[in-house]
């Protein structure tokens, strides 16, 4: 008998938090070099960038069938969109050291990761094919 796993659940949520951590370095540092700062904001837009690809090119297209989870999938590849811009109006503020503000950001991406986290990714790890959650676990595994 085949389990049911959480495993793409657990994989994204782990890379969340990890986000999540390296963007909190960034706002807790104000008082570092801004080279420094930059740098590191630097490394979290890859890491963003990298995790964004991935979810739009492994993960989002495989979901259909069902109007609610098309809709939501929408929703979050809008959210990459708007979440890119703020990203980069904040590093030019990083860059510029006109007294950058996160808070609108950290607000959408918290909202964002939650609906990946608690709706999106259950309901793959749910109710996709064994073959095709197979292909999503090792495309993420080598992407993130
Ligand atoms: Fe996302
Ligand atoms: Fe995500």
């Amino acid at each position: 008998m085949y389990v049911r796993t959480n495993e793409i659940t657990q994989m994204m949520v782990k890379s969340h938090a990890k986000l999540n951590m390296m963007i909190n370095r960034v706002v807790d540092g104000v008082n570092m070099s801004q080279k420094k700062r930059l740098a590191m904001f630097e490394d979290f837009c890859e890491k963003l960038n990298a995790h964004f690809k991935i979810e739009e090119t492994g993960i989002f297209g495989f979901v259909g069938g069902n109007d609610q989870m098309t809709k939501t999938i929408r929703q979050l590849y809008d959210e990459h969109r708007e979440l890119n811009k703020m990203v980069e109006k904040i590093g030019e503020t990083i860059k510029t050291g006109s007294g950058d503000n996160f808070e609108e950001f950290l607000i959408l991406m918290a909202k964002h990761t939650r609906t990946e986290n608690e709706v999106l990714y259950p309901f793959l790890d749910l109710h996709l094919e064994e073959e095709l959650r197979n292909k999503i676990r090792s495309e993420i595994k080598d992407s993130l």
